[in-house]
């Protein structure tokens, strides 16, 4: 099996009495784009900064093509190009210039190069205008650039598309989809969008407080257990529910939750009735409101969505706290 580029291994952070992250493990493939989901103060950006030695691992390690950080960090983080903070640019200097510097301290940065990623990330045509005209879109695909030089085999970017219009978050996007397919590098993005992970990424993990609740493969992926075998998180199962339509609406609610008390009914607009029921609920249903002589005018098993099952998985244990997952939820609305 091909060596992962990236891998977390048990990674940890406490502070304090609190844990902020706690034992994340999963593998991220060369040539994937791969997501960290979750709500704001999930751990996101602390992972991030623990995987490019920003700050000190409470536990665990990471390695990059198969080098620990905590063995070897030098030959580790050679690997990597990442954006973690604002980038550091010189306003009053050029985009080129700015590459120039930081190829410098680079070192081993050919002309050549430096050409090669302004193509790279489409700035050829203003790469020699002042770092001050550019916009928040063009500054962040600098600091992409930047991040490029030196050939990483792992680029992470924590929230890369903070703050972007529409179209300037389509480019980020095309980018880093292409800089993934066309070379091979293994893309790590954060957000707490969930639309914008689907849109973005092969495969997404979903962390919440921390912890990982599950890895969601966006397109088609190869399910070769790869998560199971280095202890990560279940898969993210995409269940079935029933629409009802039901006359008198109260007494079928009534004579759910008296018959099914384990499955959620939730009232949606119009009258309808939103069961969280598998499709081979269906006939069980039907016969005990039947039984009760309640009028059926519809029952209709629906997929759940992405949304859906996202939301269940960040609520269950009993956290409901609504308004934590409110940009989730705009995100996708
Ligand atoms: N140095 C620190 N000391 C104490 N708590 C911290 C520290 N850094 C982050 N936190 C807390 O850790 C949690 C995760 O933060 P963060 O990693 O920034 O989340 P995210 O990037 O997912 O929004 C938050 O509750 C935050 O307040
Ligand atoms: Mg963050």
């Amino acid at each position: 099996m091909q060596t992962p580029a990236v891998q977390l291994i048990g990674v940890s952070k406490r502070v304090g009495r609190k844990t902020i992250v706690d034992r994340l493990s999963f593998d991220i493939r060369p040539g994937e784009v791969f997501g960290f989901l979750g709500p704001n103060g999930a751990g996101k950006t602390t992972t991030i900064r623990m995987m490019v030695g920003l700050i000190a691992m409470s536990e665990g390690d990471v390695l990059f093509g198969g080098i620990s950080v905590k063995d070897d960090f030098r030959a580790a983080i050679a690997q990597v190009g990442a954006i973690v903070e604002n980038p550091e640019m010189y306003k009053s200097l050029t985009g080129y210039q700015n590459l120039r510097q930081y190829a410098r301290m680079a070192g081993d940065v050919t002309k050549a190069r430096i050409d090669e990623v302004v193509r790279q990330v489409d700035l050829a045509g203003r790469i020699h205008d002042k770092v001050r005209t550019y916009s928040l879109g063009m500054r962040q695909r600098l600091g992409l650039a930047q991040a490029l030089l030196h050939k990483p085999k792992a680029l992470i970017l924590d929230e890369p598309t903070n703050g972007l219009d529409p179209a300037g978050i389509r480019d980020i996007r095309l980018l880093l989809r292409r800089l993934a397919a066309e070379d091979g590098i293994a893309v790590v993005v954060s957000s707490h969008l969930l639309a914008e992970m689907e849109l973005m990424c092969d495969r997404f993990a979903i962390i919440q407080e921390g912890r990982l609740k599950a890895i969601h493969a966006t397109r088609g992926g190869d399910g070769d257990g790869d998560e199971t075998a280095s202890g990560a998180g279940r898969q993210l199962p995409q269940g079935t529910a029933l629409l009802l339509r039901v006359e008198p609406l109260e007494a079928a609610q009534a004579c759910l939750a008296a018959e099914f008390p384990a499955i959620a009914v939730r009232e949606l607009e119009g009258g309808e009735l939103r069961v969280e029921a598998g499709h081979d609920k269906a006939p069980a249903i039907v016969s005990a409101l039947a039984g009760r002589e309640l009028r059926i005018f519809k029952v209709q098993p629906v997929a759940k969505s992405l949304e859906d099952t996202f939301i269940e998985l960040t609520e269950e244990g009993g956290d409901r706290d609504a308004h934590r997952f409110a940009s989730v939820r705009q995100a996708v609305r």
